[in-house]
């Protein structure tokens, strides 16, 4: 494979992944990332790195300039609490900077750029059915968040359409695995891995039986590419060109915190405070389209994709000693 791909998002957990297959792959990568949360560390040396916001004017250009033949656009703000906190923000950055990179890819006049958007089975989908979700199942996004992901790929579908874009979706579930930011919202499992080696109480929220689908940050990274290479289904309703990407298994979290804890031998207690409200108790989503279309499925298993993070932290914590 060959070609040329922007990664928006590259210094972050996800995108610096996606960034490494790309480039094992063949393809030559640019990133632009403002490093709001990502780290500059992550971004892969053989990589052209511009810091730059995707609702910079320079990005557009730079998109209107470069002909990138694949986009994984996954630059974001990702924390739902602080959509919530302020909605407009997060509708500048993640509907605003969205719109600012399509309306590039269409004056650029290249329509065959393959636009993979890192969407959200978390939370677009809401508690309306029970889980596996599958992508046609109605939508309920129970946060400006959600909200704004949903938006973007009714914009998609726009583009899609009436410019002839190539555009996807993928929508995941709970990303967990190494590089990711531990005190960030999202990251229970980076937040485990961190308590486990401070010797420090879990913390439980509720009863902990709420459940999670956890996909392994190498499976994603491996779904972007096969969005970004294999050929789309027709233009149609929403879900035509969107994918869920997760293993459709429910794990909650007193189960998680029990084999994390095992994988660590440490014998730290867990706590339970006290519910978090709005929280959805069940989630998990339905992958056989992917399969199916893009020939994607998850391959690491819960087991070993948490013994791979637990030493991935371990190992940072050994570093900064020395
Ligand atoms: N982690 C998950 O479980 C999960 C689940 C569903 C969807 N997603 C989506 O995947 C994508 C990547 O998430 P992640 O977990 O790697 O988070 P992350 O915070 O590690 O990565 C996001 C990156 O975007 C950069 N960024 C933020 N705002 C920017 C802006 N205005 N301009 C340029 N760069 C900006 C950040 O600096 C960071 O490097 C996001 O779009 C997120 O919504 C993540």
């Amino acid at each position: 494979m060959s070609g040329r791909a922007l990664v928006t998002g590259g210094a972050g957990f996800i995108g610096s992944h996606v960034s490494d297959l790309l480039l094992a792959n063949g393809f030559e990568v640019t990133i632009i990332d403002n490093l709001v949360s990502g780290n500059r560390d992550q971004v892969p040396r053989t990589a052209t790195f511009h810091e730059m916001a995707i609702t910079d004017e320079r990005a557009s250009r730079l998109v209107q300039e470069s002909a990138f033949d694949v986009i994984c656009h996954l630059a974001a703000q990702i924390d739902v609490r602080k959509s919530v906190a302020d909605p407009a923000y997060d509708s500048r950055v993640n509907i605003g900077g969205t719109l600012n990179l399509l309306e590039a890819v269409r004056q650029s006049g290249k329509r065959s750029t393959r636009f993979v958007f890192s969407s959200t089975g978390g939370a677009v989908y809401g508690d309306l059915v029970a889980p596996p979700t599958s992508e046609e199942a109605p939508k309920d996004p129970q946060s400006p968040y959600g909200t704004a992901k949903l938006s973007v790929e009714y914009y998609m579908g726009y583009y899609a359409r009436v410019h002839g874009l190539e555009t996807v979706a993928l929508r995941y579930s709970n990303v967990y695995g190494p590089r990711q930011d531990p005190h960030g919202e999202a990251g229970v499992v980076a937040i485990f891995c961190n308590r486990l080696l401070d010797g420090t109480p879990l913390t439980i929220f509720g009863d902990g039986k709420q459940t999670r689908d956890y996909v392994y940050v190498g499976d994603v990274a491996r779904a972007n590419l096969l969005a970004a290479t294999r050929p789309l289904p027709a233009i149609g309703a929403l879900d035509a060109r969107a994918f869920n990407v997760g293993t459709s298994v429910e794990t909650d979290v007193v189960e998680l915190a029990r084999v994390l804890r095992e994988i660590a031998g440490a014998h730290v207690e867990a706590k339970h405070a006290p519910e978090r409200p709005g929280e959805q108790k069940r989630s998990a989503v339905d992958v056989r389209k992917a399969q199916r279309v893009l020939g994607w499925q998850p391959k690491m298993s819960l087991r070993d994709g948490l013994t791979e993070t637990y030493r991935y932290f371990a190992a940072r914590r050994a570093e900064a000693r020395t």
